[in-house]
């Protein structure tokens, strides 16, 4: 039966009708306990979920959803390594990189536990050797610089991640990611390197992405324009792939090859030797606690009931308003620095997760599947797109993230910055209405007419839906849990959307037009066989090409 008919679904529709005249600054009023039920503690984090358009009866209402889709056996079906991403056939065994080892679990006849614990002790081994200086370059010098080349989960996550945890490096490397096919975000990257000092991190899962190949191959060209021998290559490149074949191809040493197993997807690929670049900057134990952060996120969305369970409740909540209220964005603030690709990062994980329109078995869907996720840091973002989050026409649910502590205690910075962010999840909740704006300019002595001109831009309407999470602070297991959260949430949504939450087909049309388009660029005849935009675009910059080429 189709989702949006059945019972638990036609629940919610009817719920939705008796809850869309409250206002929940009202229901704060009348609820003096609305904080301690909808919030969820756990491990080095907390989630309020108060400030939503709920009842106790919606949350019900939405458990049912959760239960009747299955999500409890799609979850042990994951955990256990079933093959759930069915158009690729593949098991999504990303929890299993966290996991401690010595657990039972075999694939295809590989053991699994104890081939994610040979990479991580080869990982470890190489994290020793580059931030002790025992690995030297070709010149004899230890390394200063890692280099990540790679694109999508291969670059977002470990960039990420390095940029959340900055204050945990060791300070003995710098990283730095390169993943755009434009040719100016290598070369600037470069411009900072010395060769003698440099090790490249070829990231791609299966080695054949153009941008992460085109981008490696001006780095092996920039490198041996210096280092003038191809066998020094050895010392300044590693990959991390699936693709043995095309690794050795590319002319890296096998034994610099960290591999990965098809099981783990891209967009959830930071828990394995991709995130080698973190490890090197953080040390290899500091990789490990963001692992155990994960496991520990792991643990809880296993055990915990579904009415404590963080991702559960984030994801119903995520359906709540994008089927139920038809409100198909979703911002992420980040009330931190240092979580500044946050948004990026999560763009990929639930966008190419769930920005599906059919269901597993082929069947388009009739209800609206992944929201719009984007987002910026916030105080920055209240002086961007707050606006509209307070008075434009769309209403957008947000999540404010946030840790307790800060890492860098100066002035009075830090609660400046707490105070900011409580104050705008009231502000969307309460809202300002007309009375509160009258006495308000009445009291700043405002005439009549000025009133009255000035009263409906000053009006907020306010009920617009927040969830805060709390952080103790932001550490390598704290962000580990967060980001393992955002993992479970996404695969929440996916089950109860009856989508393959796993494969990412959307993005293979744009690659194959590319890869004709770019032939015909290079080509001499003038291009005709598209629509006459898409050639004269080409026609255009072709034109342009030759004359600057003959210039
Ligand atoms: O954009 C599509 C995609 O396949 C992502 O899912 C993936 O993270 C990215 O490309 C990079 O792929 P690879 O690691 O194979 O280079």
């Amino acid at each position: 039966m189709d989702l949006s008919r059945s019972a638990a679904w036609s629940a919610l529709v009817s719920h939705k009708e008796e809850v869309d005249n409250l206002q929940m600054r009202e229901l704060f009023a009348k609820e003096s306990n609305r904080f301690e039920r909808f919030s969820i503690w756990c491990k080095g984090m907390m989630l309020d979920y108060s400030k939503n358009r709920i009842t106790p009866r919606s949350m019900e209402l939405l458990l049912d959803l959760a239960r009747s889709a299955g999500v409890e056996e799609k979850r042990k079906a994951m955990f256990e390594g079933e093959a759930i991403n069915v158009t690729e056939n593949r098991a999504v065994l990303h929890t299993a990189l966290r996991r401690p080892p010595g657990y039972e679990l075999h694939l295809d006849g590989v053991d699994v536990s104890s081939e994610i614990a040979d990479v991580l002790a080869q990982m470890r081994e190489c994290c020793e050797r580059v931030i002790s200086g025992s690995w030297k370059g070709y010149t004899g010098k230890r390394m200063t610089d890692v280099v990540n080349i790679g694109i999508g989960g291969s670059d977002l996550g470990p960039f990420m991640v390095t940029e959340a945890l900055r204050p945990f490096a060791h300070g003995h490397l710098q990283v730095h990611f390169v993943s755009n096919i434009d040719g100016s975000h290598i070369s600037e990257t470069l411009k900072k390197l010395n060769p003698e000092t440099t090790l490249f991190i070829i990231a791609s899962k299966t080695f054949t992405t153009i941008e992460t190949l085109t981008n490696a191959m001006s780095a092996r060209e920039w490198f041996l324009n210096h280092a003038d021998d191809r066998s020094h290559i050895a010392k300044h490149f590693i990959a991390v792939s699936t693709n043995r074949e095309q690794v050795v191809a590319f002319g890296i040493d096998e034994a610099n090859m960290f591999r990965f197993w098809d099981w783990v997807g891209g967009r959830y690929s930071l828990w394995s030797s991709i995130g080698l670049s973190i490890a090197l900057f953080l040390g290899f134990d500091r990789f490990q606690e963001l692992l155990n952060g994960a496991y520990a996120m792991d643990q809880h969305f296993l055990d915990a009931p579904f009415e404590n369970n963080i991702p559960v409740v984030l994801a119903l909540l995520g359906i709540w308003y994008n089927n139920f209220f038809d409100l198909s964005s979703h911002a992420v603030i980040p009330y931190d620095q240092y979580l500044h690709r946050f948004p990026a990062y999560l763009q990929q994980l639930d966008m190419e997760s769930n920005g599906k329109r059919v269901e597993c078995q082929g069947k388009l869907v009739e209800y609206a599947t992944g929201p719009v996720v984007w987002g910026e840091p916030g105080t920055n973002s209240q002086h961007a797109f707050f606006q509209l989050l307070h008075q434009g026409t769309n209403v957008i649910p947000a999540d404010f993230i946030v840790p307790l502590k800060t890492q860098n205690p100066v002035g009075e910075h830090h609660d400046l910055l707490l105070a900011n962010c409580f104050a705008q999840t009231e502000a969307l909740m309460k809202g300002k209405n007309e009375q509160e704006v009258v006495q308000e300019l009445q009291a700043a002595g405002c005439d009549a007419a000025t009133v009255e001109m000035l009263l409906p831009h000053k009006v907020f309407p306010g009920n617009r839906p927040t969830n805060t999470i709390l952080l103790d602070e932001l550490t390598p297991f704290t962000l580990g849990s967060l980001i393992a959260m955002y993992e479970h949430k996404v695969f929440v949504q996916g089950v109860i959307w009856r989508v393959n939450s796993f494969d990412q087909w959307g993005v293979e049309l744009g690659k194959q037009l590319a890869k004709a388009i770019y032939s015909e660029i290079q080509g001499s005849e003038t291009v005709s066989g598209h629509d006459s935009s898409t050639n004269s675009l080409i026609n255009v910059y072709r034109a342009f090409r030759s004359k600057s080429f003959s210039e």
